[in-house]
């Protein structure tokens, strides 16, 4: 407890909220992931780079909403249309023009996208993709890899954390996850090997894992999926929920220059609201038209939901997809997301603490390993005790970052906001080797 001895002098207000938060929130969070030890601090108030806390902590924030924010938080032209579009109404429950235009946005950024559907959530947006790509095939069966994390749907919740084998929630029936294929990110044999067994419906892969450890894939595998996925006649489903708008305005596919079938988006698009989407080919996405597909004579997908395409997050996400669209930010971001790598590296090696730190273009990771870091089992075999109290330590000293997840800069950090991530990192460095 000497650790946090920092923390509950600071902290009263949101010890005095999670003994509160508690009783009516399991774990006193709404997600489980937000919880950490020796409790969560509550947040008040977030303006560009800073998060603020019901005691009046300041914070530089690297957390940035899960990624959301890649402007920061409360751009001010992102909330002035908001502000706009609410005394317009916050939601028609029919059809209207934001959508129209957010999806003409998506169609025009994106390489991969023809047409657009938009979810509340990259959960949603997941699922109803892994459906679509099986009403297009006529198939069952999904390869996703171990340490992806696509969302809390059924069929891709398993292999996200070690010992990757099993669901990774009470709950899920062995049905929901048979016809799930597990396989090793980054080892295009690994992936050969198992589309050949049988008839593949969709290989769904993050161009950088996330949850799994900010791992870019090399583009080789890349290549090789899209290879793979064309001889065999699968779909190629890139979940570019964290990196799509983010690594380049077209997403990872436009960095890498490897178009997918189908794209799922979240976080970013929807401009600080919540949000999903899935696209990709007409030919595909016309599987969701009942005027040419019925469920009876069969390849009709369902999607939809009371708040799909709500008129807040429209306005929201196209404000932001327009901000993006020039490339400029995100050159700039992901110039500054390369510095903040080698600088860590460079104080960790410094300090005599084997560390690695992944990424590309914004976002990074830390691992404490010797090793090169090249999939998740290298994620989960690193020293994530120690990732943790690092990233506790680094709360204590006012930057935050969701214990053990990855982090990211957005337009709103500036040097001295990344300076301080340096000092606290080098603090912490330098406690290790005391
Ligand atoms: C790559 C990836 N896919 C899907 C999801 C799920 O999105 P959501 O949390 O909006 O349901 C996430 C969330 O972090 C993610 O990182």
């Amino acid at each position: 407890m000497q650790m946090f001895e920092k923390y509950f002098v600071k902290t009263s207000k949101s010890k005095a909220l999670y003994e509160r938060a508690k009783k009516v929130l399991p774990a006193g969070v709404s997600y489980g992931i937000r919880y950490f030890e020796p409790y969560p601090f509550y947040v008040s108030k977030a303006k560009g780079s800073k998060l603020y806390d019901v005691d009046g902590n300041k914070y530089v924030d690297f957390w940035m909403g899960h990624g959301t924010h890649i402007l920061g938080h409360c751009p001010p032209n992102v909330v002035e249309a908001v502000k706009k579009q609410i005394s317009n109404g916050t939601h028609f429950g029919a059809s209207h023009e934001l959508e129209v235009e957010l999806a003409e946005q998506v169609v025009r950024m994106v390489p991969s996208a023809e047409m657009v559907r938009f979810t509340n959530s990259g959960t949603e947006a997941n699922m109803y993709a892994v459906r679509l790509a099986r009403a297009y095939t006529g198939r069952s069966k999904i390869i996703k890899f171990e340490g992806g994390w696509h969302g809390g749907y059924d069929a891709l919740h398993i292999g996200v954390k070690l010992p990757f084998n099993i669901p990774e929630s009470a709950g899920i029936t062995v049905g929901a996850t048979q016809d799930t294929i597990l396989a090793s990110f980054n080892n295009l044999d690994d992936v050969e090997a198992k589309a050949r067994k049988e008839p593949i419906a969709a290989i769904i892969v993050e161009p950088v894992l996330g949850a799994g450890g900010c791992i870019p894939a090399e583009k080789e595998f890349l290549k090789g999926l899209r290879e793979l996925c064309d001889s065999k006649g699968a779909l190629l489903i890139y979940d570019e929920v964290i990196t799509g708008f983010r690594i380049a305005p077209g997403g990872a596919q436009q960095h890498y220059g490897i178009v997918p079938d189908m794209t799922v988006f979240g976080k970013i698009l929807g401009g600080g609201f919540p949000v999903g989407a899935f696209c990709g080919r007409k030919e595909i996405m016309e599987h969701l038209n009942p005027l040419v597909y019925d469920h009876h004579s069969g390849g009709y997908a369902f999607h939809g939901g009371t708040f799909c395409a709500n008129p807040i997050t429209m306005t929201a996400g196209l404000a932001t997809l327009k901000t993006l669209e020039d490339g400029k930010i995100i050159k700039d971001l992901n110039q500054k997301g390369e510095k903040v790598r080698e600088k860590l590296t460079e104080i960790f090696e410094a300090n005599n603490v084997d560390a690695q730190n992944t990424g590309l273009g914004s976002m990074f990771t830390t691992h404490f390993t010797k090793k090169e870091v090249k999939n998740a089992r290298d994620t989960f075999a690193a020293d994530r005790k120690r990732l943790m109290e690092y990233h506790l330590s680094l709360i204590q000293s006012g930057v935050f970052f969701l214990p053990t997840h990855f982090g990211s800069i957005s337009a709103a950090h500036t040097e001295v906001d990344i300076d301080k991530l340096f000092s606290e990192t080098e603090n912490y460095a330098k406690s290790l080797t005391k």
